[in-house]
């Protein structure tokens, strides 16, 4: 079945009427209809299909073993986010698998294709979580706890969806059996574009992590509360968010983003008592996140003290930069007859699992160069040229 019926079938599995995209988090119902989706696939493929103890899926092209070839990506999305961002790496790999069996080949190694979990941390906060648990790279105690938006805990979560969170943490056997992962993820900017080429090989992935502010001032009422009386988290709120382009934007190319801020109580005639946001800041190279994120705070205490609020910043998330293998990156180049390198300011799973095993990544063009949008896009030809470059790389891996 081609990826792009493949995809058609999810089409209407977490539309987010309200927002508009696709609302799918992990362990929520539409994600769970997605992982019965994968697993009806696979299985018609005759893949043996498994959950790990994290809650990623892997389903296995024959007997589980060492030096493993591994292809996947994830299928849960940012709040209304597009259609591709991630599904397209899942349905590419499914569609590979179709066309290498049918003309006949058999993987000489041990061969998988993963989904792996909450990778857009757009439930718990945290950003390739499925492949962080499975690294170790992040405790398994802190995970348990990570919190929902309605306080729900990710082992409640897991639990309700029929794991057991108490096994949650570093895989190390299954993480030992991965030879080579890679990754068919859409692009979500413009490389492509510009260059002129459906496909490209993976470089590098900027580093990039989350920072949670939490403002605190005084709830009152909106009327009765002369200006000079006031002392409104609003406002510290909004220099984050002012500071955040403005630094940003001095780096040259560096971007910060302030894509979620909660007011509470949030009534439309109340001062707010407290306000949280979550500011996402990536840089390329070593350090400069950090020192961004430095004066983004810097920024935030000023303006807090100024209106009399406090303020607490914590880091959630953080990544440095990544260098995918640079032998494995060098040979899906040479297999795929010298397509371009990209470089990615989009965070994947790849960009965890590189630091553990040989990874690497392919994009396919994105016409509208928008991401974490419904105006995500990809072409059916460069999807179907996206296949054909997995499986022929896949296939060069596997013999
Ligand atoms: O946020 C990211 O970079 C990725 O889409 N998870
Ligand atoms: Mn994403
Ligand atoms: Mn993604």
């Amino acid at each position: 079945m081609s990826a792009g019926s493949l995809l058609g079938e999810l089409d209407g599995v977490g539309r987010d009427r309200a927002r508009g995209g696709f609302s799918r988090h992990a362990f929520d119902p539409a994600e769970r209809d997605l992982r019965e989706w994968f697993i009806e696939r696979a299985l018609r493929l005759g893949l043996d299909v498994e959950t790990d103890r994290n809650g990623n899926m892997w389903a296995w092209w024959g007997a589980q073993g060492p030096d493993a070839v591994v292809t996947g990506s994830h299928l849960d999305s940012v709040p209304g986010g597009g259609a591709f961002d991630g599904p397209l790496g899942v349905v590419s790999a499914l569609d590979a698998v179709e066309s290498l069996q049918a003309k006949g080949f058999t993987p000489a190694k041990p061969f998988a294709v993963v989904v792996f979990a909450e990778e857009e941390g757009g439930r718990f906060g945290v950003p390739c979580l499925g492949s962080r648990l499975l690294t170790g790279s992040i405790d398994a105690d802190k995970a348990r706890g990570l919190r929902d938006p309605d306080g729900v805990t990710l082992a409640e979560a897991a639990s309700q969806a029929g794991l057991a969170p108490e096994w949650f943490g570093a895989d190390p056997d299954l993480l030992g059996k991965i030879g080579r992962f890679v990754e068919l993820h859409v692009e979500q900017g413009r490389g492509l574009i510009d260059l002129g080429s459906p496909v490209a090989v993976g470089s590098t992935v900027i580093a990039h992590g989350r920072w949670r502010f939490s403002f605190g001032g005084q709830g009152n009422h909106a009327g009765a509360t002369l200006m000079g009386d006031r002392h409104d988290p609003m406002l510290p709120a909004a220099s984050v968010i002012a500071a955040a382009r403005r630094a940003a934007s001095a780096t040259g190319d560096g971007r910060a983003t302030v894509g979620r801020l909660v007011p509470t109580p949030g009534g439309t005639n109340v001062i707010a008592s407290t306000v949280d946001l979550w500011l996402d800041a990536r840089v390329p190279g070593s350090g400069r996140t950090p020192a961004l994120v430095a004066e983004i705070t810097e920024a935030a205490r000023e303006a807090a003290e100024a209106e009399g609020c406090s303020v607490t910043v914590s880091e959630e998330s953080y990544s440095d930069t990544v260098t995918f293998d640079a032998a494995l990156r060098d040979e899906l180049k040479t297999r795929l007859g010298d397509v371009p390198e990209l470089p990615t300011g989009a965070g994947h799973d790849a960009g965890i699992l590189a630091a553990y095993v040989p990874s690497g990544m392919l994009y396919v063009r994105n016409p509208t160069g928008i991401s974490h949008a419904p105006e995500e896009f990809a072409e059916a030809a460069d999807v179907d040229h996206g296949v054909r470059a997995l499986a022929d790389v896949l296939e060069h891996l596997s013999t």
